[in-house]
Protein backbone atom coordinates (compact mmCIF):
# COMPACT_ATOMS: atom_id res chain seq x y z
CA UNK A 1 0.00 0.00 0.00
CA UNK A 2 1.24 3.45 -0.34
CA UNK A 3 2.43 5.87 2.09
CA UNK A 4 0.49 8.44 3.68
CA UNK A 5 2.04 11.68 4.91
CA UNK A 6 -0.50 13.40 6.66
CA UNK A 7 -1.07 16.87 7.67
CA UNK A 8 -3.30 16.99 10.63
CA UNK A 9 -5.65 20.25 11.29
CA UNK A 10 -6.55 19.84 15.10
CA UNK A 11 -5.00 18.67 18.18
CA UNK A 12 -8.33 18.39 20.36
CA UNK A 13 -10.35 15.16 22.17
CA UNK A 14 -10.25 13.41 18.55
CA UNK A 15 -6.64 14.43 17.25
CA UNK A 16 -5.26 13.43 19.99
CA UNK A 17 -6.89 10.17 20.54
CA UNK A 18 -6.23 9.53 17.11
CA UNK A 19 -2.54 10.22 17.17
CA UNK A 20 -2.66 7.68 20.26
CA UNK A 21 -3.95 4.80 18.06
CA UNK A 22 -1.45 5.33 15.46
CA UNK A 23 1.10 5.45 17.68
CA UNK A 24 0.28 1.32 18.61
CA UNK A 25 -0.20 0.75 14.49
CA UNK A 26 3.05 -0.07 11.82
CA UNK A 27 1.09 1.25 9.11
CA UNK A 28 2.71 3.38 6.62
CA UNK A 29 1.29 6.33 8.29
CA UNK A 30 3.30 9.16 9.16
CA UNK A 31 1.83 13.03 10.70
CA UNK A 32 4.10 14.97 8.94
CA UNK A 33 3.18 18.40 10.70
CA UNK A 34 -0.02 19.61 13.03
CA UNK A 35 -1.96 22.70 12.35
CA UNK A 36 -3.12 23.99 15.55
CA UNK A 37 -4.87 27.00 16.63
CA UNK A 38 -3.33 27.95 20.33
CA UNK A 39 0.81 28.25 20.37
CA UNK A 40 0.73 28.59 23.67
CA UNK A 41 -0.57 25.31 25.22
CA UNK A 42 1.26 22.25 26.17
CA UNK A 43 1.76 19.97 23.80
CA UNK A 44 3.21 16.61 24.53
CA UNK A 45 5.00 16.38 21.17
CA UNK A 46 8.08 18.22 19.88
CA UNK A 47 6.88 22.37 18.91
CA UNK A 48 8.70 21.71 15.48
CA UNK A 49 5.73 19.68 14.76
CA UNK A 50 3.40 22.49 15.23
CA UNK A 51 2.61 25.23 13.20
CA UNK A 52 -0.37 27.45 13.03
CA UNK A 53 -0.11 28.76 9.67
CA UNK A 54 -2.44 26.37 7.34
CA UNK A 55 -0.29 27.03 4.32
CA UNK A 56 2.82 25.17 5.51
CA UNK A 57 0.17 21.92 5.39
CA UNK A 58 -2.13 22.45 2.15
CA UNK A 59 1.17 23.99 -0.05
CA UNK A 60 2.92 21.57 1.71
CA UNK A 61 3.79 19.00 -1.94
CA UNK A 62 5.50 16.06 0.66
CA UNK A 63 1.74 15.90 2.31
CA UNK A 64 -0.54 13.73 0.07
CA UNK A 65 -3.47 13.35 2.90
CA UNK A 66 -5.39 16.23 5.11
CA UNK A 67 -6.69 14.93 8.02
CA UNK A 68 -9.53 17.59 9.10
CA UNK A 69 -10.70 17.92 12.91
CA UNK A 70 -11.39 21.54 13.97
CA UNK A 71 -14.58 22.96 15.36
CA UNK A 72 -14.74 26.18 12.94
CA UNK A 73 -16.80 25.07 10.72
CA UNK A 74 -16.29 27.37 7.56
CA UNK A 75 -12.45 27.11 8.10
CA UNK A 76 -12.81 23.54 7.85
CA UNK A 77 -14.67 24.15 4.48
CA UNK A 78 -12.12 25.86 3.19
CA UNK A 79 -9.54 23.34 4.19
CA UNK A 80 -10.94 20.49 2.91
CA UNK A 81 -12.20 22.40 -0.68
CA UNK A 82 -8.60 23.43 -0.94
CA UNK A 83 -7.02 19.88 -0.45
CA UNK A 84 -9.51 18.24 -2.40
CA UNK A 85 -9.08 20.63 -5.47
CA UNK A 86 -5.33 20.42 -4.94
CA UNK A 87 -4.81 16.47 -5.62
CA UNK A 88 -4.80 15.73 -1.79
CA UNK A 89 -7.07 13.44 -0.27
CA UNK A 90 -8.77 13.95 2.53
CA UNK A 91 -10.71 12.60 5.79
CA UNK A 92 -12.88 14.70 8.53
CA UNK A 93 -14.71 14.23 11.15
CA UNK A 94 -16.72 17.92 10.93
CA UNK A 95 -20.40 16.72 10.27
CA UNK A 96 -21.99 20.33 10.33
CA UNK A 97 -19.32 21.57 8.09
CA UNK A 98 -20.21 18.49 5.73
CA UNK A 99 -24.09 18.22 6.14
CA UNK A 100 -23.83 22.12 4.62
CA UNK A 101 -21.85 21.50 1.82
CA UNK A 102 -22.25 17.79 0.82
CA UNK A 103 -23.46 18.88 -2.37
CA UNK A 104 -20.27 21.05 -3.43
CA UNK A 105 -18.16 18.17 -1.27
CA UNK A 106 -18.98 15.51 -4.05
CA UNK A 107 -18.59 17.96 -6.76
CA UNK A 108 -15.47 18.40 -6.03
CA UNK A 109 -14.24 15.00 -5.49
CA UNK A 110 -15.43 13.90 -8.70
CA UNK A 111 -13.84 17.11 -10.79
CA UNK A 112 -10.36 16.52 -9.37
CA UNK A 113 -9.89 12.98 -8.85
CA UNK A 114 -9.98 12.77 -4.85
CA UNK A 115 -11.15 11.28 -1.92
CA UNK A 116 -12.95 12.67 1.08
CA UNK A 117 -13.75 10.23 3.65
CA UNK A 118 -15.78 11.15 6.80
CA UNK A 119 -17.28 7.81 9.27
CA UNK A 120 -15.53 9.71 12.12
CA UNK A 121 -18.23 12.43 11.52
CA UNK A 122 -21.42 10.38 11.67
CA UNK A 123 -22.10 7.93 14.90
CA UNK A 124 -18.00 8.08 15.91
CA UNK A 125 -17.21 4.44 15.87
CA UNK A 126 -19.33 2.97 14.08
CA UNK A 127 -18.98 2.31 10.76
CA UNK A 128 -22.55 3.26 9.42
CA UNK A 129 -21.59 5.24 5.72
CA UNK A 130 -19.39 1.95 4.96
CA UNK A 131 -22.30 0.20 6.00
CA UNK A 132 -25.00 2.28 4.20
CA UNK A 133 -23.10 1.77 0.94
CA UNK A 134 -23.23 -1.79 1.28
CA UNK A 135 -27.41 -1.97 0.59
CA UNK A 136 -26.83 -0.51 -2.95
CA UNK A 137 -27.30 -3.58 -4.62
CA UNK A 138 -29.51 -5.69 -2.51
CA UNK A 139 -31.71 -3.44 -0.67
CA UNK A 140 -34.33 -0.74 -0.29
CA UNK A 141 -34.31 0.76 2.80
CA UNK A 142 -37.56 1.18 4.53
CA UNK A 143 -36.28 3.60 7.60
CA UNK A 144 -32.71 4.63 9.18
CA UNK A 145 -33.68 5.58 12.73
CA UNK A 146 -30.88 5.58 15.54
CA UNK A 147 -29.51 7.43 18.46
CA UNK A 148 -26.73 9.69 16.93
CA UNK A 149 -25.99 12.11 19.59
CA UNK A 150 -23.58 10.79 22.40
CA UNK A 151 -23.92 13.90 25.12
CA UNK A 152 -27.82 14.11 24.84
CA UNK A 153 -28.14 10.38 25.60
CA UNK A 154 -25.84 10.44 28.34
CA UNK A 155 -27.75 13.42 29.61
CA UNK A 156 -30.76 11.13 29.43
CA UNK A 157 -28.91 8.37 30.57
CA UNK A 158 -27.81 10.13 33.53
CA UNK A 159 -31.49 11.37 34.25
CA UNK A 160 -32.85 8.42 33.86
CA UNK A 161 -30.72 5.74 35.54
CA UNK A 162 -28.86 8.05 38.26
CA UNK A 163 -31.64 10.93 38.73
CA UNK A 164 -28.51 13.52 37.74
CA UNK A 165 -29.98 16.80 36.83
CA UNK A 166 -29.45 18.00 33.84
CA UNK A 167 -27.05 20.92 33.88
CA UNK A 168 -24.76 18.55 35.72
CA UNK A 169 -25.28 15.92 33.61
CA UNK A 170 -24.11 18.12 30.71
CA UNK A 171 -20.97 19.29 32.28
CA UNK A 172 -19.99 15.99 32.89
CA UNK A 173 -20.58 15.18 28.91
CA UNK A 174 -18.23 18.86 28.16
CA UNK A 175 -15.67 17.49 30.61
CA UNK A 176 -15.41 14.03 29.28
CA UNK A 177 -15.02 15.58 25.99
CA UNK A 178 -17.99 14.31 24.01
CA UNK A 179 -20.52 18.00 23.49
CA UNK A 180 -19.28 20.57 20.86
CA UNK A 181 -18.10 23.17 21.63
CA UNK A 182 -21.49 24.95 21.56
CA UNK A 183 -23.87 22.32 23.58
CA UNK A 184 -26.59 23.55 22.00
CA UNK A 185 -26.12 21.56 18.72
CA UNK A 186 -25.81 18.32 21.21
CA UNK A 187 -28.72 19.29 23.18
CA UNK A 188 -30.85 20.89 20.70
CA UNK A 189 -30.61 18.35 17.87
CA UNK A 190 -28.72 19.84 15.26
CA UNK A 191 -25.64 17.57 15.64
CA UNK A 192 -27.89 14.73 15.17
CA UNK A 193 -29.16 16.38 12.25
CA UNK A 194 -26.25 16.78 10.69
CA UNK A 195 -25.34 13.01 11.07
CA UNK A 196 -28.69 12.32 9.73
CA UNK A 197 -28.29 14.20 6.96
CA UNK A 198 -25.21 12.75 5.85
CA UNK A 199 -26.47 9.12 6.74
CA UNK A 200 -29.42 10.18 3.85
CA UNK A 201 -27.19 11.07 1.71
CA UNK A 202 -25.63 7.45 1.62
CA UNK A 203 -28.75 5.21 1.88
CA UNK A 204 -30.99 7.29 -0.14
CA UNK A 205 -29.42 9.29 -2.47
CA UNK A 206 -31.20 13.04 -1.49
CA UNK A 207 -29.41 15.66 -0.24
CA UNK A 208 -31.26 17.90 1.80
CA UNK A 209 -30.23 21.33 3.43
CA UNK A 210 -29.67 20.62 6.98
CA UNK A 211 -32.33 23.99 8.06
CA UNK A 212 -35.02 22.10 5.74
CA UNK A 213 -34.96 19.31 8.86
CA UNK A 214 -37.09 19.63 11.91
CA UNK A 215 -35.25 19.31 14.96
CA UNK A 216 -36.47 19.11 17.99
CA UNK A 217 -34.29 18.94 21.04
CA UNK A 218 -33.76 17.12 25.00
CA UNK A 219 -33.72 20.56 26.59
CA UNK A 220 -37.05 21.06 27.52
CA UNK A 221 -38.06 17.60 28.53
CA UNK A 222 -39.11 18.15 31.97
CA UNK A 223 -38.17 15.82 35.04
CA UNK A 224 -42.44 14.90 34.91
CA UNK A 225 -41.36 13.60 31.24
CA UNK A 226 -39.08 11.09 32.50
CA UNK A 227 -40.79 10.37 35.22
CA UNK A 228 -44.00 9.17 33.42
CA UNK A 229 -41.62 7.43 31.37
CA UNK A 230 -40.40 5.53 33.57
CA UNK A 231 -43.69 4.42 34.78
CA UNK A 232 -44.77 3.25 31.76
CA UNK A 233 -42.07 1.29 31.26
CA UNK A 234 -40.58 3.64 28.67
CA UNK A 235 -37.48 5.58 27.76
CA UNK A 236 -37.59 8.50 26.26
CA UNK A 237 -34.00 8.77 23.18
CA UNK A 238 -33.14 11.14 20.76
CA UNK A 239 -34.30 9.75 17.35
CA UNK A 240 -33.54 10.60 14.14
CA UNK A 241 -35.23 9.54 11.47
CA UNK A 242 -35.20 8.82 7.86
CA UNK A 243 -37.76 7.32 6.43
CA UNK A 244 -39.21 6.26 2.95
CA UNK A 245 -42.81 7.61 2.15
CA UNK A 246 -43.32 5.59 -0.73
CA UNK A 247 -41.43 5.60 -3.86
CA UNK A 248 -41.08 9.24 -4.42
CA UNK A 249 -40.20 10.96 -0.78
CA UNK A 250 -38.00 10.33 2.33
CA UNK A 251 -38.75 12.29 5.51
CA UNK A 252 -36.05 13.34 7.54
CA UNK A 253 -36.68 14.61 11.49
CA UNK A 254 -35.20 14.82 14.55
CA UNK A 255 -37.21 14.41 17.43
CA UNK A 256 -37.44 12.83 21.12
CA UNK A 257 -39.44 9.91 21.39
CA UNK A 258 -40.69 7.38 23.65
CA UNK A 259 -38.71 3.79 23.20
CA UNK A 260 -40.23 0.24 24.62
CA UNK A 261 -38.12 -2.43 26.03
CA UNK A 262 -38.42 -4.26 22.75
CA UNK A 263 -36.63 -1.83 20.20
CA UNK A 264 -32.64 -2.14 20.50
CA UNK A 265 -32.17 2.03 20.98
CA UNK A 266 -33.89 0.85 24.53
CA UNK A 267 -30.53 -0.65 26.01
CA UNK A 268 -28.26 2.39 24.24
CA UNK A 269 -26.99 4.61 26.95
CA UNK A 270 -24.90 7.16 27.81
CA UNK A 271 -22.41 7.87 25.18
CA UNK A 272 -22.92 5.31 22.85
CA UNK A 273 -25.25 5.15 19.40
CA UNK A 274 -27.21 3.08 17.64
CA UNK A 275 -28.52 2.89 14.46
CA UNK A 276 -31.70 0.77 13.29
CA UNK A 277 -31.73 0.24 9.37
CA UNK A 278 -35.15 -1.47 8.24
CA UNK A 279 -34.86 -2.74 4.62
CA UNK A 280 -36.99 -4.88 2.88
CA UNK A 281 -34.73 -7.95 2.40
CA UNK A 282 -32.69 -8.09 5.34
CA UNK A 283 -35.53 -6.92 7.48
CA UNK A 284 -34.45 -5.18 10.16
CA UNK A 285 -30.75 -4.85 12.01
CA UNK A 286 -29.07 -2.96 14.20
CA UNK A 287 -25.14 -1.20 14.81
CA UNK A 288 -24.02 -0.68 18.15
CA UNK A 289 -20.83 1.51 19.67
CA UNK A 290 -19.49 4.41 21.02
CA UNK A 291 -20.61 7.73 19.08
CA UNK A 292 -18.38 10.23 20.91
CA UNK A 293 -15.24 10.44 22.69
CA UNK A 294 -11.31 10.44 21.58
CA UNK A 295 -10.48 6.54 21.51
CA UNK A 296 -13.86 5.62 19.70
CA UNK A 297 -13.91 8.37 17.10
CA UNK A 298 -10.32 8.64 16.36
CA UNK A 299 -10.63 4.85 15.76
CA UNK A 300 -13.05 5.81 12.74
CA UNK A 301 -11.04 8.67 11.94
CA UNK A 302 -8.38 6.01 11.44
CA UNK A 303 -10.04 3.56 9.63
CA UNK A 304 -10.84 5.89 7.06
CA UNK A 305 -6.97 7.04 6.93
CA UNK A 306 -6.08 3.39 6.35
CA UNK A 307 -8.71 3.10 3.66
CA UNK A 308 -6.97 5.44 1.88
CA UNK A 309 -3.99 3.40 0.93
CA UNK A 310 -5.82 1.19 -0.76
CA UNK A 311 -8.22 4.12 -3.34
CA UNK A 312 -11.31 3.97 -1.06
CA UNK A 313 -13.76 6.12 -2.09
CA UNK A 314 -17.23 6.39 -1.13
CA UNK A 315 -19.73 5.09 -4.33
CA UNK A 316 -22.33 7.81 -3.49
CA UNK A 317 -25.94 6.53 -4.26
CA UNK A 318 -27.03 9.12 -6.62
CA UNK A 319 -24.16 8.36 -8.78
CA UNK A 320 -24.15 4.60 -9.04
CA UNK A 321 -28.14 4.59 -9.26
CA UNK A 322 -30.85 6.78 -10.77
CA UNK A 323 -33.00 7.62 -8.04
CA UNK A 324 -35.68 9.34 -8.14
CA UNK A 325 -36.40 10.44 -4.54
CA UNK A 326 -37.05 12.99 -3.33
CA UNK A 327 -36.93 14.79 0.20
CA UNK A 328 -40.14 15.93 1.56
CA UNK A 329 -40.73 17.24 5.28
CA UNK A 330 -44.34 17.06 4.50
CA UNK A 331 -45.61 14.02 7.38
CA UNK A 332 -47.80 14.83 10.17
CA UNK A 333 -44.54 14.38 12.93
CA UNK A 334 -47.08 14.35 15.82
CA UNK A 335 -47.66 10.15 15.43
CA UNK A 336 -43.81 10.04 16.46
CA UNK A 337 -44.30 11.98 19.53
N1 LIG B 1 -20.97 15.99 20.24
C1 LIG B 1 -21.03 14.74 19.54
C2 LIG B 1 -21.86 13.77 20.35
C3 LIG B 1 -19.66 14.20 19.34
O1 LIG B 1 -22.12 14.04 21.52
O2 LIG B 1 -22.31 12.76 19.81
C4 LIG B 1 -19.59 13.05 18.37
O3 LIG B 1 -19.95 13.44 17.08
Amino acid sequence: SKKLSIGLFGFGVVGQGLYDIIKTKNLNIEIVKFAIKDPNKKRSLPAELFTTDKEELLNNPEINTIVELINDTEAAFEIVSRALSSGKNVVSASKKMIALHLEELIELQHKHGTSLLYEGAVCGSIPIIRNLEEYYDNELLHSISGIFNGSSNYILSKGFIEGLDYDSALKQAQDLGFAETDPTSDVGGYDAKYKLVIAAAHAYGVIVPPDEVFNLGIQNLAAQDLQYAREKNLKIKLVPVAKELDERNVALFVLPKFVNETEFLYNVEYEYNGVTVQAAFADQQFFFGKGAGGHPTGSAVLSDIAALRYNYGYEYKKAKEKTDLKFTNNIELNIYL
